[in-house]
Order: structure tokens, then C-alpha cells, then sequence
């Protein structure tokens, strides 16, 4: 399966986002998470999915060295996000029983592992479709308004940060894995038919309430270790044609969030570029004292040749 080691950038991202909360750290309550293994925080496990990571060496950096069920050796993005705006240290996953409403007033995660904006990406590993992340999340709003009142959740609900996170499993493990998709799109018309998705759900979130959006675009996802490793024509190089399909997807992905934003009533919503991040670190490791251990000894990776990502 493949891990997704984007919270490097993401905590860099945490700058954008503060942008868009535009104010000082008390005007976020909460921290609510839609999407995929870049950011859940365990609920795969407790559906019935092959898709878990609740086992080592996940989670060895973590508190305690617990695997949690996130796709990390430690925390993932919104944790570090929560942690910044002074929220709460870890995102604690929807589905899991050791947490309850009162604990999800400051912070929740729907993401599930493996999912898309696809439904059909989302039935690939049987698990949560988006669809279905939004149905838990209407059920939360019901357990907040009963737990802190009808005015309080209405008012963690406006001025809570929402992070979303997916799309790299439409295209790897959908489109370019089975023939479905590929039978009835192109790849630019699949790329509007997600698009078209994602405007879909910032609606419905802004309908539901929802008011400070954080979209994330994908990062360059021909670099991603299985990428490379099966990129055997290419000298295990970064595949272009991947890293290409990402940009233009990110595109048009900000094209449509800046459509919402002039349409929607007070909606502001930020489309969190990952993918120059990411790649500067893939490029330069150096740079971000990136080290392996080789033969014992702790090495800084050094920055690839010119020309070997492109
Ligand atoms: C995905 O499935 C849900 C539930 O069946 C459905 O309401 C929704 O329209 C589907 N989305 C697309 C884009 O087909």
C-alpha cells in the first residue's frame, strides 16, 4: 500500500492555513478532517478494510510508539495544524470508541485510508466513500447540538478550520490501475468529473454550516515510493506523466475554489498547494536535513541529480 509521507509539507503548509483563518488562535475551536490516509487518524480501523495501518512499525515515533491507525510513523498534518492554532495536540478519529462527543468538540477526523472523491475509488478497498464521511459528520453535528446547545455547536461549526485531504487514490489506485474509468474518461475529463465532485462537497459543507475551508491539492504523485520503484524504464526516476495529470488536477482544482469563493456567502476557502513543497523536498533533501541511516551511521540524503525529478 502506499504511505503518504506529506506532513512535512503540511506543517509548512500551516502558514497558508493561518492565512485563511485570517485571525488570532481562539477563532478556531475545532479542527474537522475530510479525506484520505494523508490524514486519518484511525478510522480504517474499525471498518472492515485490508487498508489498516494499527500494527508496527507504524506509529513508532508516536506517543507511547502506538500504532493508532494513521499512516505514519508519528502524527499526521492536522494534528500538527490542531497543535498550532492551540487547539489540541491530536485529531482523534470519528470511529474510534476511546473517544467521545466531548472530545470531538474541540476536533474531529472522518478521513478514512484508501478513499477518493470516486466513489468507485473509495469500493476498490471497501472503505469510507466521501459520501459517507459527510453522513457521519451531519450525525456529529446532531451529538454536538445535543452536548454544548444549539448556540455554541452553531458557532464551532462556522468558525471551525476544515481540512481536506484526498484524490491521490482516484488516480493510483483507480484510474490508471482498472480499465473502468479509463473506458469512459479521459484523463483531463476525469479530472473534471473529481473537480466537479469536490465543488459538490464544498457546497454541501457550506450548506451544513461550514465557513474556513483548507483544500489540498495532490502532491507530485509520480514521486510517490511505489511510483519510483516501479519506474524501472526511467531509472527509477519520478514518473512525468503522474507528476503532470497532478498539476493540471490541482488547476482546476483552484479554478473551482475560487468560483466558490465569490459564489458562497462568506465562505473562505484555500487551496493548500502541496505539491511545490513536496516536490522541493524530494528535490533537495538537504535542504530539510533529510537523513537515512547507512550502515549504522545517520547520512543527510543528498539532493538528486539535475534533471532526475522533473
Ligand atoms: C456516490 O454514491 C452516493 C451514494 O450512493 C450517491 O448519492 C452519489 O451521487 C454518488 N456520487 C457520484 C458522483 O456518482
Amino acid at each position: 500500500m502506499r504511505l503518504i509521507y506529506i506532513w512535512l509539507a503540511w506543517a509548512i503548509l500551516i502558514t497558508q492555513v493561518i492565512m485563511v483563518a485570517c485571525k488570532p488562535r481562539n477563532n478556531v475551536p475545532a479542527v474537522i478532517v475530510f479525506g484520505d490516509s494523508s490524514v486519518d487518524s484511525g478510522n480504517n480501523n474499525k471498518i472492515a478494510t485490508l487498508l489498516k495501518s494499527n500494527f508496527k512499525p507504524y506509529g513508532r515515533d508516536f506517543e507511547g510508539g502506538r500504532p493508532t491507525g494513521r499512516f505514519c510513523n508519528g502524527r499526521v498534518p492536522p494534528d500538527f495544524i490542531a497543535e498550532a492554532f492551540g487547539v489540541k495536540k491530536n485529531i482523534p478519529a470519528y470511529l474510534d470508541p476511546a473517544y467521545t462527543i466531548d472530545d470531538f468538540v474541540t476536533g474531529v477526523c472522518f478521513a478514512s485510508a484508501g478513499t477518493g472523491y470516486d466513489n468507485a475509488t473509495s469500493d476498490v478497498l471497501n472503505v469510507i466513500p466521501l459520501w459517507k464521511e459527510i453522513e457521519f459528520y451531519k450525525e456529529y453535528q446532531a451529538k454536538l447540538r445535543a452536548h454544548v446547545g444549539e448556540e455554541k455547536a452553531n458557532e464551532i461549526i462556522s468558525e471551525a478550520l476544515y481540512l481536506i485531504s484526498l484524490g491521490t487514490n482516484d488516480f493510483l489506485e483507480n484510474y490508471y490501475i482498472f480499465p473502468t474509468r479509463q473506458l469512459h474518461f479521459t484523463v483531463s475529463q476525469y479530472q473534471d468529473f473529481l473537480v466537479d465532485i469536490a465543488d459538490n462537497f464544498v457546497r454541501k459543507l457550506h450548506s451544513l454550516g461550514a465557513r474556513k475551508l483548507s483544500i489540498t491539492g495532490l502532491v507530485p504523485i509520480g514521486c510517490l515510493p511505489l511510483e519510483r520503484a516501479t519506474n524501472i524504464f526511467g531509472d527509477h526516476g519520478c514518473n512525468k506523466n503522474y507528476n503532470k495529470v497532478a498539476l493540471q488536477f490541482n488547476a482546476k482544482l483552484e479554478k473551482m475554489i475560487s468560483k466558490v469563493n465569490k459564489e458562497l456567502p462568506q465562505l473562505k476557502a484555500l487551496s493548500a498547494n502541496a505539491y511545490d513543497i513536496v516536490f522541493d523536498i524530494i528535490s533537495r533533501p538537504s535542504f530539510y536535513e533529510i537523513s537515512h541511516k547507512k550502515n549504522g551511521n545517520e547520512e543527510v540524503i543528498g539532493d538528486v541529480k539535475d534533471g532526475f525529478v522533473e
